[in-house]
């Protein structure tokens, strides 16, 4: 198996920690890689870093992160050979469901428009020109390169998907040394109570925690006092009060535990002791924005519809509805 050299990657992060009074995080994030590429490597993990290692070469590269693709370019054309490499190793990374991407001349249509998430949360936020950004459950990191675009001193995405991690890596490898960085750790992973980023997004994560509450706590404890939540996730019609919880899967997703209304979830939030929660955005999902593409070739959501009524998922629950509150720390 093909040895992933995780120290080659994360160490600059690391330092950053050690150079910034973090030293706790240093170290706990320094024991978790160790456990999880040394001690408990993934099957997966060989295939992946020969994918991404066989990416060729392209001097002079350089990205434009503020259009609906995230966008490689290169002052010269690329060769046939660099283009057929660079075709199978982006390959070798299937399935590709968060982004769009152009990596040169190869275009990334994703299984998620993740743009149109973009499209309706941007307009509503603090200005992110020279924020310190937290991306909880980042995906392949689509939304820290948007970040970064929007004018971030520094993004940090966490998410514990490996296969997003290499997809995250195949653009930075592009890049060298930005403020961007994707941790392959859960939120529940972090030392607590950072309290040191201005902004924290947590986006269709929610709906994947145990206990809802909690996981609104661990966001404001990473946030500093007058910081910005922003938070994406599954909602339900109803009253104040009124939360659906799957009895077993949830438009195929297992792992679906609370979708509240979203009186309830604002009521959560005030609970969990926000300030100046607002709902900005309520948006139903569609088999346009969630779809199979030549880059994902698993089913999508049209699959967990249930094709005589699509306002239902296969199972009969109210469609996906996702809802954006934007909240602050006192
Ligand atoms: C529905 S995706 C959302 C991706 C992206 N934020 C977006 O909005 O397009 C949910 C992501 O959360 C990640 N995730 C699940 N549980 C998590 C946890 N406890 N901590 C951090 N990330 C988690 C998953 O690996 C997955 O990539």
């Amino acid at each position: 198996m093909a040895f992933f050299d995780w120290r080659q990657h994360f160490t600059p992060f690391i330092t950053h920690l050690q150079q910034s009074d973090q030293s706790r995080w240093a170290d706990l994030l320094t024991r978790q890689l160790t456990h999880r590429f040394e001690d408990h490597p993934h099957g997966d993990v060989g295939r992946w870093q020969a994918a991404l290692a066989s990416l060729p070469l392209i001097d002079g590269a350089s990205a434009a992160l503020d259009r609906p693709a995230v966008t490689l370019t290169a002052p010269d054309a690329l060769t046939g050979d660099q283009n057929d490499h660079l075709q199978q190793g982006l390959r070798g990374l299937m399935p590709w469901r968060k982004g769009p991407f152009n990596f040169f001349d190869t275009v990334i249509d994703t299984e998620w428009r993740s743009d149109w998430k973009w499209d309706r949360v941007s307009p509503h936020l603090a200005d992110l020109n020279d924020r310190t950004i937290l991306d909880v459950g980042c995906g392949s990191g689509y939304h820290c390169w948007r970040m970064a675009g929007a004018g971030a001193k520094r993004v940090v995405g966490i998410d514990p998907g490996l296969l997003f991690m290499f997809q995250f890596l195949a653009v930075k490898k592009y890049l060298g040394a930005v403020p961007v960085d994707l941790i392959p750790v859960k939120m529940e992973d972090l030392p607590e109570n950072l309290e040191s980023f201005d902004t924290t997004f947590s986006m269709g994560v929610l709906y994947h925690r145990r206990s809802p509450l909690d996981h609104l706590l661990e966001l404001k404890g990473t946030l500093r006092r007058g910081g910005e939540l922003v938070l994406e996730t599954l909602v339900v019609d109803g009253p104040e009060g009124h939360s659906l919880m799957p009895e077993d899967r949830y438009g195929q997703m297992r792992n679906v535990w609370f979708m509240p209304s979203c009186p309830t979830l604002l009521r959560w939030m005030d609970r969990a002791g926000f300030r100046n929660v607002r709902v900005v955005d309520v948006s139903t999902t569609t088999t346009e924005e969630q779809r199979q593409t030549d880059w994902m070739r698993f089913n999508s959501l049209a699959d967990f519809l249930d094709p005589k009524d699509p306002s239902k998922t296969i199972e009969g629950y109210p469609g996906p509805k996702r809802a954006t509150i934007i909240a602050e720390k006192p």
